[in-house]
């Protein structure tokens, strides 16, 4: 498959989502993690995705110990990290997109990074109080500075991309794109088709769902799919039991159900480079041969025929989950 733009740059197809290094999704080593970097880089896999907020700077830090293990290794990565969400003093979670959190974010990022610039910047989560022309305008600031290479956005609505790249080029948008979650395809696919924008789908392996190894609610070892709708127990059985079609398809076709999940991200457009995350190098080899199944109309078609629009029980996130997504 061919590689995907990235604004004047081209990527892997299949980029790899680094936040399960924090712990996100259950215990991980040091060892694994910089197990699946290198074997990232060895299969060509070259976009990476973090956060400054994964594992409270685990995940950066993860990623500045590899690059800082061989520094010819920065070059062949396209590397992406974000900023805006944050505690407040007595604990509770918000989102800051003012200059100042900006600059000390970036500033602490590119430490545990241990690069001078990262080439494709976040807004985590736009904060309602700060209009995205400013806080793009500000960012502009820091592409000329050279500490970023591009501009991206991360759970918008289309029309704030607009307003956004009127100011200044938005690279990428990202948001959470798979099967069982398909909003994006109601304007925000299409505005960054019509705006050069990538758009980056996460969450393409369902958080686990689309991978067949996940059994039963209380085997997950970890706080976010507890709290999240359709992991809840009742929700979760049904969905198991709707998902069965999809895992005997995937059989069916030779392919690991995880691998078919992203290969219909891949399918859906030209623009999407989903990011599907994992701890080991096993899974993100998995994931990464999405590249090589071929997905054409018919198989698109019977595949969408067995996991239809809707398909999935409950919410993509619980009402505290929600806070900062735009919907639209
Ligand atoms: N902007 C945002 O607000 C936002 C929100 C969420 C995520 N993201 C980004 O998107 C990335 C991916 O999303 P995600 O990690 O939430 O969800 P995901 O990629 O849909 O799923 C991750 C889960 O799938 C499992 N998995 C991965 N490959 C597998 C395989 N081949 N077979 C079986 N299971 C497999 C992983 O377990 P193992 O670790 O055991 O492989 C993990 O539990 C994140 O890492 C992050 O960079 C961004």
């Amino acid at each position: 498959m061919k590689r995907r733009a990235f604004g004047s740059k081209a990527v892997f197809p299949v980029g790899f989502g680094c936040m399960s290094f924090g712990g996100f999704y259950g215990p991980t080593s040091e060892a694994d993690t910089l197990r699946a970097l290198e074997r990232a880089l060895e299969i060509g896999v070259d976009f990476w995705d973090t956060a400054n907020v994964y594992g409270d700077g685990v995940s950066e830090s993860m990623i500045g110990k590899f690059l800082a293990e061989d520094r010819s290794r920065r070059a062949r990565i396209t590397l992406a990290t974000k900023f805006a969400i944050r505690r407040t003093p007595d604990g509770k979670r918000e989102h800051d997109n003012s200059a100042a959190h900006m600059r000390e974010a970036l500033e602490a990022s590119l430490k545990r990074l241990g690069v001078d610039g990262v080439d494709l910047y976040y807004v985590h989560r736009v904060d309602t109080r700060i209009p995205i022309e400013d806080t793009v305008g500000e960012l502009a600031r820091h592409v000329e500075a050279g500490r970023i290479g591009a501009i991206g956005l991360s759970e918008v609505a289309p029309d704030t991309l607009r307003r956004a790249h009127a100011v200044h080029p938005i690279a990428a948008v990202q948001s959470e794109y798979s099967l069982w979650t398909r909003g994006p395809e109601l304007g925000l696919i299409q505005a960054c088709a019509e705006t050069g924008a990538t758009f980056v789908a996460f969450s393409p392996v369902g958080r686990g769902a689309f991978g067949g190894r996940l059994q039963d609610v209380e085997t997950f070892k970890d706080f976010f799919r507890h709290a999240n709708p359709r992991f809840e127990a009742l929700n979760w059985r049904r969905n198991r039991a709707r998902l069965e079609p999809f895992f005997a398809l995937a059989k069916s076709w030779n392919v690991a159900p995880a691998a078919l999940a992203i290969a219909w991200t891949l399918a859906k457009a030209p623009h999407i480079v989903p990011i599907p995350g994992t701890r080991t190098a096993e899974h993100l080899e998995e994931c990464a041969a999405a590249t090589g199944f071929d997905l054409d109309a018919a198989r698109l078609a019977q595949l969408e025929r067995v996991l239809p629009l809707g398909f999935a029980a409950g919410e993509r996130y619980s009402d505290a989950q929600w806070a900062g997504i735009e919907k639209y």
